[in-house]
């Protein structure tokens, strides 16, 4: 029979079905946290009898770097901590300063509520995190508890974003999820108060993640409609992406007070260039965020597979990918069928 060669680029810098590498990694380290968005997390369903993870099932820090370690093996470059809330879990910067130190490593980030941002700014810089993602949907108090269910402070969250700045993280991002009907009418509060501060506004179309949030296609407010909005009140003109996946379109302000983005998973899929897997907090990679099924490593780790055994695995479930999610998502949705998918505060935002 003959011999099947395949190519050694091939075996450490695995291709998709799509021909999409794989460079970044999410790593949900926690999936607890301390809001109750109703779009991620509603009270509802995750109340006080809720059973979270607990810290035995939770990846360690010694095995989320082992496993960063091989991902990096395989092509990853960028690492994004998330969750549920990453501050809720002890020691982070640690971590963090474990994960900058793995050579091949070019970006550590974090994706947080910034409830407790003030209270680890410091902390976090000093570990080496360079730039930090907060999350925050409305500037107006009403507005923000409603999204954030009720829990954490909106001061709280600008403190921290304060503390952020003064700690140098650099750039500092603002997510915002917006809906109709909820904060679309406080969007452009957030443009007026982070334009011209270096603070980059980055909008999120409301995406169908997980099964919890009673997704509705009219809720989802186009981001075409919202540089629309802003344009005629601040003129905009698009720029180019920084690099090949970048997940936002960038608009700067033509009167040079910076620039703001926009995240169009709904209505200008971009998962063509989708190079991101995603490391739930108890070890399953996912390969979408709409995915409905992933694979464990941590049954493997702490079975005592050795480093190629898990470098094949997580290359075999590269290599397998086929996700494209939000390009079929109508299909998808009408198909009959299970359509159960993971929740987002569990494989990371
Ligand atoms: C799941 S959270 C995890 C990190 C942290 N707790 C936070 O809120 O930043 C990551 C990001 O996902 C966004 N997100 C959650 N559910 C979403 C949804 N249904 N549609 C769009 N974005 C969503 C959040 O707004 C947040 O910016
Ligand atoms: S979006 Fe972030 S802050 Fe809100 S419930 Fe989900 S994980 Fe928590």
């Amino acid at each position: 029979m003959a011999e099947v060669v395949v190519p050694l680029s091939r075996l450490n810098q695995p291709r998709d079905t799509l021909a999409r590498p794989i460079r970044d990694l999410r790593i949900s380290v926690m999936d607890r946290c301390n809001f109750r968005c109703p779009y991620c997390m509603p009270q509802e369903k995750y109340h006080e009898r809720y059973k979270f993870l607990n810290s035995r099932e939770r990846l360690s820090f010694e095995e989320i770097v082992r496993l960063s370690r091989l991902f990096v093996k395989l092509g990853v470059r960028k690492l994004r901590l998330t969750g549920g809330e990453p501050l809720l879990r002890t020691n982070l910067p640690d971590l963090i300063g474990e994960l900058t130190d793995i050579p091949g490593v070019e970006d550590v980030a974090l994706t947080t509520n910034g409830v407790l941002l003030a209270r680890y700014a410091t902390e976090l810089k000093a570990a080496g995190l360079k730039r930090i993602t907060v999350s925050l949907d409305s500037l107006d108090p009403e507005v923000f508890a409603r999204m954030s269910g009720g829990f954490g402070g909106l001061e709280d969250v600008l403190d921290g974003i304060e503390h952020a700045r003064r700690a140098g993280l650099d750039p500092i991002k603002i997510n915002a999820v917006i809906q109709r009907g909820l904060n679309d009418h406080t969007a452009l509060d957030l443009v007026e108060r982070f334009r011209g501060t270096g603070v980059i506004v980055r909008f999120i179309e409301y995406m169908d993640v997980g099964n919890r949030n009673a997704w509705k296609p009219d809720v989802v407010v186009p981001s075409k409609e919202l540089v629309n909005r802003i344009s005629e009140k601040w003129p905009l003109e698009p720029l180019e992406r920084d690099y090949r996946g970048e997940v936002a379109e960038r608009y700067r302000f033509v009167d040079g007070t910076g620039e703001v983005g926009f995240i169009s998973s709904v209505t200008q899929p971009f998962c063509g260039d989708c190079s991101r897997a995603r490391l739930s907090s108890d070890g399953v990679i996912y390969t979408c965020l709409f995915a409905n099924h992933g694979t464990s490593l941590r049954d493997a780790l702490r079975s005592g597979a050795g480093d190629d055994q898990l470098l094949e695995t997580i290359r075999n479930v590269w290599l397998t990918r086929t996700d494209r999610y939000s390009e079929l998502r109508a299909e998808l949705r009408d198909a009959p069928g299970d359509h159960r998918k993971v929740e987002m505060f569990y494989i990371g935002g």
